[in-house]
């Protein structure tokens, strides 16, 4: 296992479409190293999701949290070729998201709250998720990495934009369903 280092904003691999992973190599040795190697860097770092291109990896593989298990611990996802179809056009949710890759910054934004996902997991079998609120708003962030968008990029008002400390201070930082969950980043 290793702790990888984290493309920042700036670098062109973020801004990549990335390829999808062949479903016949999601048991080798290399797809399997790459989501461990992700899982390590990602609670290093305190992140409530990570998407491949994030460590200089540009194909369509994300690990997602935000969910809770039955037992109240994390529940992670491994989501590989995902898919996300909007249920709800009309309801959107917003908060202060972050990134791994803007460390040190947040910027409000608003998305659909209620979306399906299909993808493959870790073993290589079908998932089907519908997920709503805070799981679903880390879901989409981390499905936009994969087509080169920031969450920058949604931004609309640039005054709910900035460095952490000054968000903290001048503005309502609360998610949708967890305040606490604002001090993670995707
Ligand atoms: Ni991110």
């Amino acid at each position: 296992m290793a702790i990888l280092k984290v493309a920042r904003m700036g670098h062109p691999v973020l801004r990549e479409t990335c390829r999808p992973i062949d479903p016949a190599k999601i048991a080798g040795p290399e797809v399997q190293r790459l989501i461990r190697d992700m899982l390590e860097t990602m609670f290093e770092y305190n992140g409530v999701g990570l998407a491949a291109p994030q460590v200089y990896t540009p194909v369509r593989l994300v690990i997602a949290g935000g969910e809770q298990r039955e037992d109240g611990g994390p529940l992670l996802r491994v989501l590989i070729n995902p898919e996300i179809t909007v249920l709800d056009e009309t309801r959107r949710e917003g908060m202060y998201e972050g990134c791994l890759s803007i460390p040190g910054w947040r910027g409000y934004v608003e998305r659909p709250a209620h979306i399906r996902v299909k993808a493959l997991d870790e073993a290589g079998k079908p998932l089907d998720l519908e997920l709503e609120g805070y799981p679903a708003i880390v879901m989409q962030h981390e499905c936009d990495h994969l087509d080169g968008i920031l969450y920058v990029d949604r931004v609309e008002d640039h005054s709910k934009l900035g460095f952490e400390e000054e968000i903290q201070r001048y503005h309502d930082l609360a998610a949708p369903d967890d305040a606490d969950d604002a001090d993670e980043d995707d």
